[in-house]
């Protein structure tokens, strides 16, 4: 007997549960037109067509007709704990401000930097919630969260202990990613490595506590070298974590190549990726993390190079890099259709890029971003009749419902 049955509807049920889908494979995508799903346990029982499903018996069943089920959505790169906002640099910007300048001068991250040393613990934890509640409501379910706004010792671990509390008490599943090494603060100006020295020191505490999974550096100009990125996080790695890095994102400084060459689980941004690093990206296993959204709030003319990346044989997620500043949004629908328009991905591409390999991004692959017998039941019913639908109406939610190990936790 299952505890639900959803019925009726377009289902996207992947055809293995493999590893992340590359290159052409990312096109195919595995959908049941009039399909069905059981949960039973917190875990998914069935999956078929509506047509197999008549003759199961279940608790519920709920005729969704009309209607899409998917796998709840992974959003691989956000910096979701942070104090303050940064509305007042939206003047700066429209004057044309450049974003390094702005960080240049004593602002943008380190104005979050100065505002999340300010916040208690509870500030943040409460403010952890309402955005993790918004990412929710889109249809997110798991998802990873740096920190990287206290860039000292004391605030980047309350950071991750927000992070780790907020995992606890939250349906959404948190993978926490320590990025102290995201800029220099103004006591360190000048001396990247010694601030660079300092953050490695927090390594071990943050491995013994389980605190991150992984460890990021932001390498750009005026920030940190791809050699100096490099030496990190081979350290970093050198301690056991999972590496990532923000590469590429204004300069085209190199840093697609090194991330391939260390192994990074994800190289994140890539929008000035050399022909060398798209080329790299389909030979190697590092997944290119694009942020669309970011490039469109940076106001930027051209985006990431997601058709040579997928064209090479790369394999391409998605994701919001929710932020205060270069990314204020949490809205992972609205990603997925710049992701059409200004990435030129498929239909089919951009659901395997916010499902499946947004999954593989985060060493979630084996559990999440598939409808998968056995797995945890994570589901999104959506009022849309099929999957070319979300990213085609855009700027609205379009969540019904969201399941989270098979229990209802928005609609
Ligand atoms: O991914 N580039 C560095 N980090 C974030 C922005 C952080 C911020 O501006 O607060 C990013 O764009
Ligand atoms: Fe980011």
């Amino acid at each position: 007997m299952l505890d639900l049955l959803i019925t009726s509807c377009q289902v996207i049920a992947p055809k293995s549960d493999g590893g992340p889908l590359k290159g052409a494979a990312m096109a195919e995508l595995c959908v049941i037109d009039k399909g069905a799903v059981g949960i039973k346990n917190g875990r998914i029982a069935f999956i078929g067509t509506a047509e197999e499903a008549a003759g199961l018996e279940a608790k519920e069943k709920m005729n969704a007709s009309g209607k899409l089920l998917s796998p709840g959505l992974v959003d691989p790169h956000t910096h979701l704990v942070f104090g303050g906002s940064r509305e007042h640099e939206l003047s700066l910007k429209q004057q044309g401000v450049p974003y390094l300048e702005i960080l240049a001068q004593g602002g943008g991250i380190l104005s979050t930097v100065r505002a999340t040393k300010q916040a208690t613990d509870d500030e943040l934890f409460e403010k952890g919630m309402f955005h993790l509640n918004r990412c929710l409501s889109y249809g997110v379910t798991t998802m990873e969260v740096k920190s990287g706004y206290g860039l000292d010792r004391e605030t980047e671990l309350k950071q991750l202990e927000t992070a780790a509390k907020l995992n606890d008490q939250h349906p959404i599943d948190i993978v926490s990613t320590f990025l102290g090494a995201h800029a220099i603060p103004e006591n360190y100006r000048g001396r990247p490595d010694a601030f660079l020295e300092e953050m490695l020191t927090l390594l071990p505490e943050i491995k013994h506590r389980d605190l991150a999974e992984f460890v990021d550096i932001f390498c750009e100009t005026g920030v940190f070298t791809v050699e100096q990125s490099k030496r990190f996080l081979e350290k970093a790695k050198s301690y056991g974590f999972g590496i990532k890095i923000h590469a590429d994102e204004i300069d085209p400084l190199g840093g697609t190549e090194m991330a391939c060459g260390i192994g990074a689980i994800s190289a994140d941004h890539l929008v000035g990726a050399s022909e060398t690093g798209v080329k790299m990206l389909g030979e190697n296993d590092t997944i290119a993390v694009l942020l669309p959204g970011t490039t469109f709030y940076l106001n930027k003319e051209s985006f990431a190079p997601a058709r040579a990346i997928i064209d090479n044989g790369g394999a391409v997620a998605l994701s919001t890099d929710f932020n205060p500043g270069s990314s204020p949004t949490e809205n992972i629908q609205l990603i997925m259709t710049l992701a059409a328009l200004k990435l030129k991905m498929k239909p089919e591409e951009i659901w395997n890029a916010v499902t499946v390999n947004a999954a593989h991004a985060i060493g979630r692959g084996e559990t999440a971003g598939a409808l998968v017998v056995g797995r945890a039941a994570d589901l999104v019913l959506w009022d849309a009749p099929n999957y070319h639908y979300i990213p085609y109406h855009y700027g609205v939610n379009h969540v019904n419902t969201v399941w989270k190990k098979g229990k209802k936790v928005a609609e």
